[in-house]
């Protein structure tokens, strides 16, 4: 038998929507009709309408989208996100301030439609150098360190400790797409190596250097390398200028740090071999494209390269009007001027 509470028809989507509010809907059971009554399926006191039990038929519809059973107030419901990320079991969301103090319920009702979750976290934004996530619990169980699948790897990490994005598994596997056998890669900005996971997986450098100024990265960098039988991944805790200066000369640098990458190029540029390719993530307003392209060239030169672009990705929206994008970069000898 299931608890409910007797409402005329005429009170009866009024009634649904309070019980929703005060989350005492018992989402499990199916409303059903009595004459001129419904029979709401409730876990709480029945506002006020006579509460009895009655054999309601368990719900049967298993809904897909978390929106349809997510218990916040009507008015609420267009805001609730249509998108969110997921790192190994765990989903990380955003809620708009008039939703916040419905997290739980929001939380709750992404486990019921994605059993592959085990936990799901609010974000409060990536702060400080080294792009952590304030994170806050929601639903769900344990800690926000996950093993994330990608590409045939499985990686460790825990976004409220070390930098880690999902959505770049496409560029990660198009970078180790164009590594050729033997290359000496350097990864300046790696957190917990995911691109060095990768292209060691399924190519076949020499090594990949990867460094990162979080002291944190190295124990999920040393666990990736075990989980995923990689020999040939070199960890290295320390800011990526001074780390770059006591490594060989690279075939590839990657440098995803997008909001400052490009104050870095000089010296990933002093790094690199004659044949090699700098990937350089950066944010830029999509209209700057072309003038962030001629000013860049030109700070290279003063420096004393000569640069070339062979292409460029837009990987992702950053804002609606910027974008992050990455920089393939190759450098040409500076051409002498010759005077006569
Ligand atoms: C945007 S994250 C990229 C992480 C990794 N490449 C990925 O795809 O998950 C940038 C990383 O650069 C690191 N970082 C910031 N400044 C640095 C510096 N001067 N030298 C080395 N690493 C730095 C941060 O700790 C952070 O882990």
């Amino acid at each position: 038998m299931v608890r409910c509470i007797r409402v005329p028809k005429a009170a009866g989507e009024k009634v649904r929507r309070a019980l929703i509010d005060a989350g005492e809907l018992d989402p499990g059971h199916c409303i059903r009709v009595d004459g001129d009554s419904l029979l709401i399926p409730t876990t709480g006191d029945g506002m006020g309408y006579p509460v009895e039990d009655d054999e309601l038929k368990a719900q049967t519809h298993a809904p897909t989208d978390y929106r349809e059973i997510a218990e916040v107030p009507a008015a609420l419901k267009d805001e609730l996100p249509s998108s969110f990320d997921t790192v190994g079991d765990i989903a990380i969301l955003k809620l708009e301030e008039p939703l916040l103090p419905y997290r739980h319920a929001v939380g709750t009702a992404l486990l019921r439609v994605l059993p592959n979750l085990r936990a799901v976290f609010l974000d409060g934004g990536v702060k400080g150098e080294f792009r952590i996530r304030d994170l806050e619990k929601i639903a769900g169980e344990g800690t926000s360190e996950t093993v994330h699948r990608e590409t045939g790897t499985r990686m460790l990490t825990d976004p409220s400790v070390v930098y880690f994005n999902s959505r770049l598994a496409n560029e990660r596997a198009r970078v180790a797409g164009l590594v050729c056998p033997g290359e000496v890669i350097i990864d300046m900005f790696a957190g917990v190596a995911p691109f060095g996971t990768v292209i060691c997986k399924h190519a076949a450098p020499k090594v990949v250097y990867s460094i990162d100024l979080n002291p944190a990265c190295e124990r999920f960098m040393r666990e990736n390398m075990r989980l995923n039988h990689i020999d040939n991944l070199v960890p290295i805790t320390g800011d990526a200028v001074q780390a770059v200066r006591d490594l060989p000369s690279a075939d590839r640098i990657i440098m995803n740090l997008p909001q400052i990458a490009d104050r870095f190029l000089a010296t990933a540029l002093s790094k690199l071999k004659p044949t090699g390719t700098i990937h350089m993530h950066k944010i830029l307003e999509c209209t700057e494209l072309p003038v962030f392209e001629q000013q860049l060239k030109k700070q290279m030169a003063t420096a004393g390269y000569e640069i070339r672009i062979v292409q460029v990705t837009e990987l992702k929206s950053y804002s609606p009007t910027m974008s992050v994008y990455v920089f393939d970069i190759q450098s040409e000898p500076l051409t002498a001027s010759v005077s006569v």
